[in-house]
């Protein structure tokens, strides 16, 4: 069986959803469910085969309980805290979950490896998903990054994944953890959080707010659409060699002005307004990110050519498929934004 830390967020739990369609192996799934968690992406789905635990990768009891209890093959870590925004706002939690966590979960890996048979400890390996934030930002001329770029993080949420980057290398050379480090670039797609540009776009679309951009608009990221990314992931789960570090991308490089208009042409389409208007007129520029990173593009050849991995979507037909999850799960959307939500666009946007 596989445990998947974290599962109940957006990667996580459209990683939970594409592996036990395509496999009849047994998921373990734990979860803090923090604001970003939510149950209900994965409640239809729980039964004997596929269980979900409430609990912190930092509660060393439960996790080395879960690990002598299940033997699972494979341990994912997604569970972290995510949004940059967020720990510009507030870093303690980034640093409580992404470093002091990361840090309580291979401790508690280690325990139960160290006790391991040899023939059980070479059938075991643990997937710490990371970000290509960690590499900092390119300057104009500068290729996309590879595994082996220098970290220069900028945001405290990119300096927390860095730091959990480090322990993750760190127990792998000293102490032999069998790991391996994903870092990977913009997801998109059904089940994120609607605090990130492509969901809250669509969401204030359709709820006829503005549409914010922060400062000009001209940041590059390089998206990919989440279930590519977590067809890499399988890929790695099974054939990436332990110690390695893998880039994923989308080869989507595209400005944040240019994902806004497109998402908005593509509601002109699907549901255009009775009096003619565009969505397009909704938007607006606000103060810029503290410390907003330009550009981030990843050069995936490790993987693409491992693997024979390369994502299936393209922006056009990601975008267009994302669009439309969110048109038709609104419910979905509903339920996620509960009061708290509220008091963070006040703090994050002050409209
Ligand atoms: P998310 O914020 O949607 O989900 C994170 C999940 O972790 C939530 O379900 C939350 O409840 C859980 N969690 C938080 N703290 C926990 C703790 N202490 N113990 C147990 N569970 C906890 O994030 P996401 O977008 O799904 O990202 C997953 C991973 O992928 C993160 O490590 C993130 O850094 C990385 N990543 C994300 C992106 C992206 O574009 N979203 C891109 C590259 C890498
Ligand atoms: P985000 O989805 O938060 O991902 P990340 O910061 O991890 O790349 O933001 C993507 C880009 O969109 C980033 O350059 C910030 C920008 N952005 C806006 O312009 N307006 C917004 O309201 C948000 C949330 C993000």
């Amino acid at each position: 069986m596989i445990l998947i830390l974290g599962g109940a967020g957006f990667i996580g739990s459209n990683f939970v959803l594409d592996f036990i369609k395509q496999s009849s192996e047994k998921v373990l799934i734990l979860d803090k469910l923090t604001y970003a968690g939510n149950l209900n992406n994965l409640r239809p789905h729980l039964d004997s085969r596929c269980k979900f635990i409430k609990g912190d990768i930092s509660d060393s009891n439960l996790i080395i309980n879960l690990l002598n209890k299940y033997h699972p093959r494979i341990v994912i870590n997604f569970a972290a805290e995510s949004h940059v925004d967020r720990s510009i706002h507030g870093p303690t939690d980034f640093i409580e979950t992404n470093i002091v966590g990361t840090f309580s979960l291979l401790e508690s890996i280690r325990k139960y490896y160290d006790g391991l048979p040899s023939s059980s400890k070479c059938n075991f390996k643990i997937i710490h998903i990371s970000t290509d934030e960690v590499y900092g930002s390119l300057n104009a001329g500068e290729l996309p990054f590879k595994e082996t770029n220098a970290y220069k993080p900028n945001s405290p949420y990119a300096a927390s994944k860095a730091s959990s980057d480090h322990l993750v290398r760190a127990w792998h050379q000293t102490y032999g953890l069998p790991m391996i480090t994903t870092n990977c670039s913009n997801n998109y797609g059904p089940f994120q959080f609607p605090e990130k540009l492509i969901p809250l776009i669509i969401l204030n679309a359709i709820k006829d707010k503005p549409l914010p951009i922060y400062g000009d608009g001209s940041q590059i990221r390089d998206w990919l659409f989440v279930s590519d990314h977590c067809s890499a992931i399988r890929a790695i789960m099974e054939n990436g060699r332990i110690g390695e570090v893998y880039n994923i991308g989308g080869n989507n490089e595209i400005t944040n002005l240019d994902v806004v208009k497109k998402i908005c042409s593509i509601l002109d389409t699907l549901i255009p307004s009775n009096n003619g208007h565009k969505y397009e007129e909704q938007i607006i520029f606000v103060k810029d990110r503290l410390g907003h990173d330009h550009h981030y593009a990843i050069d995936s050849s490790k993987v693409m050519s491992e693997f024979s991995w390369s994502p299936s979507e393209t922006f056009e037909s990601g975008i267009f498929k994302t669009v439309n999850w969110y048109l038709n799960n609104s419910n979905w959307l509903d339920s996620v934004i509960s009061g708290s939500y509220h008091t963070w666009i006040e703090k994050n946007y002050k409209l």
